[in-house]
């Protein structure tokens, strides 16, 4: 008797194997191996639904590269000039792409309200499969939003969605969300691995083919990552993140992976009662409750994509108690603190090990580069010297291990617009402040080591 043909696949990340395998070896998660049905193995690379090309060549005609019209992106505006920002200018047409995100964070709320603006001059067609027809209406409504080009399908059939889309062909379809989405005569349940990479690369099919902008919403586990294989981001066009702290009313919107755009490149909005508000000016913000002349308290101007935000960082050192010194951060990479503790434990004299730390970055943004040490080391020194900074000093500089401040890019852009809100100083690596041609309104201090910048600030 032929022995039945079994494949293992995991459910991280749709590595698949003959053999069952503890750790996976291609994205290195332990026990995530599974058995996979063999009637998906037998179905596997069949197409389950039938996607029709209706605005171009037949499929499958290979064409020589000077018989390709190429015409430079055919992006939507959405007058959400953050949101536009973020996809790199625009709703790219024909493009798929993937926002995760928290529960509750407000992804449906952002795509129904930048749906419902694209709705203006686009045909829209929203598809929930978490909500119901009436929820949406009420949401809506409460969003004071409505527009005859707006098209709502609560289904979590792809196979009708499918057919759907290609009835009314939209320019733009949102998919809330992808783990909800069923397709018939494929094995596993919805959300399953199968389930999800199979709709997406149907949806994917259909946004190439018809040249039709595809959103689909992701859930995200507790590790941070959209459930599902892994693969998933690196099926679709562009890969958004919305996030925040649910507590807080900042929404950021940052884009990890872009075929049509930078990446990195980040938007930001704010949660009202009315539903989400772009915020033009996020540096103010993030700046307007800070309490001049506490210790403790810096600002940095940060590289976030092509923008500069200035954001306060907060340190807060404390003696420790009770046993081993504590340590948190939130919006900090954690081992950057750790690196800066010890460098300036050994350069600048502090004793840090018997302190509890805690950092933050306050406004619920993550900070996420080199430049941000100067301000973060100043920040710990005035806490622990418990002496404030001036506060219309600014710092800018990378640390490296030996104490000395490092080059850091775009220096004009940060200059700029640490000027503009204000700021009276600015303290900037030695190596940067040689290379600037433009003259700032504003009293720029160049430092080259730690030492220096300690002696100057405080
Ligand atoms: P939602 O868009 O449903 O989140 P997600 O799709 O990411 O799960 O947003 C849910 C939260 O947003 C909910 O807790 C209420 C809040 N919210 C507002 O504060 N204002 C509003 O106008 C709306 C529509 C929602
Ligand atoms: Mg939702």
């Amino acid at each position: 008797m032929a022995k039945k043909k079994l494949m293992y696949e995991c459910l991280a990340c749709g590595y698949e194997s003959p053999k069952w395998l503890g750790k996976c070896p291609s994205c290195g998660a332990w026990n995530q191996m599974e058995e996979k049905p063999a009637d998906i193995v037998a179905a596997e690379g069949k197409d389950q639904i039938n996607v029709q090309t209706s605005k171009q060549r037949q499929e499958g005609s290979a064409l020589k590269l000077d018989e390709i019209e190429y015409t430079q992106e055919d992006r939507m505006s959405t007058d959400f000039q953050e949101f536009d920002r973020v996809l790199g200018g625009g709703v790219v047409e024909g493009s798929l792409v993937l926002i995760g995100g928290d529960p509750g964070i407000g992804k449906s709320t952002l795509l129904l309200q930048v749906a419902m603006q694209l709705a203006q001059k686009q045909k829209i067609l929203y598809v929930t499969g978490e909500e119901s027809f009436s929820q949406i209406k009420i949401r809506a409504e409460r969003l004071e939003l409505n527009n005859d080009n707006f098209y709502l399908l609560a289904d979590t059939n792809l196979a009708l969605i499918a057919r759907e889309i290609q009835r009314l062909e939209p320019d733009m379809v949102v998919v809330d969300s992808i783990q909800t989405m069923s397709i018939p005569d494929h094995t596993g349940v919805a959300g399953s691995v199968s389930q999800v990479r199979e709709a997406t690369a149907i949806l994917m099919r259909i946004a190439k083919s018809n040249r039709i902008a595809i959103f689909i919403v992701g859930h995200v586990t507790k590790e941070g990552n959209i459930a599902g294989p892994r693969m998933l981001e690196h099926m679709v066009d562009t890969v958004l993140y919305f996030e925040g702290e649910k507590h807080n009313r900042f929404r950021v919107l940052r884009a990890v992976k872009n075929r049509f755009g930078s990446t990195n490149e980040l938007g930001v909005f704010e949660m009202l009662d009315v539903g989400l508000k772009e915020v033009g000016n996020p540096s103010q913000l993030f700046l307007e409750e800070r309490i001049l002349g506490a210790t403790g308290s810096t600002v940095v101007a940060a590289l976030e994509g092509t923008r500069t935000i200035l954001a306060e960082v907060q340190s807060l050192m404390t003696p420790t108690v009770y046993g081993t010194a504590k340590r948190t951060a939130s919006g900090i990479d954690y081992q950057r603190i750790s690196l800066l503790l010890a460098v300036m434990e050994k350069h600048c004299g502090l004793l840090v090990q018997n302190q509890d730390a805690f950092f933050k970055i306050t406004g619920g943004i993550k900070l996420d580069e080199p430049a941000i040490d100067l301000a973060i080391a100043m920040s710990i020194a005035s806490s622990y010297w418990n002496k404030p900074t001036q506060v219309d000093d600014c710092y800018i500089g990378e640390i490296g291990l030996t104490g000395e401040i490092r080059r850091v890019s775009q220096i004009e852009e940060r200059l700029k617009e640490t000027a503009k809100l204000g700021f009276k100083r600015v303290f900037i690596p030695k190596n940067n402040y040689q290379d600037l041609k433009d003259v700032f309104d504003i009293e720029i201090v160049p430092v080259k080591t730690i030492q220096e910048a300690v002696r100057k600030v405080f």
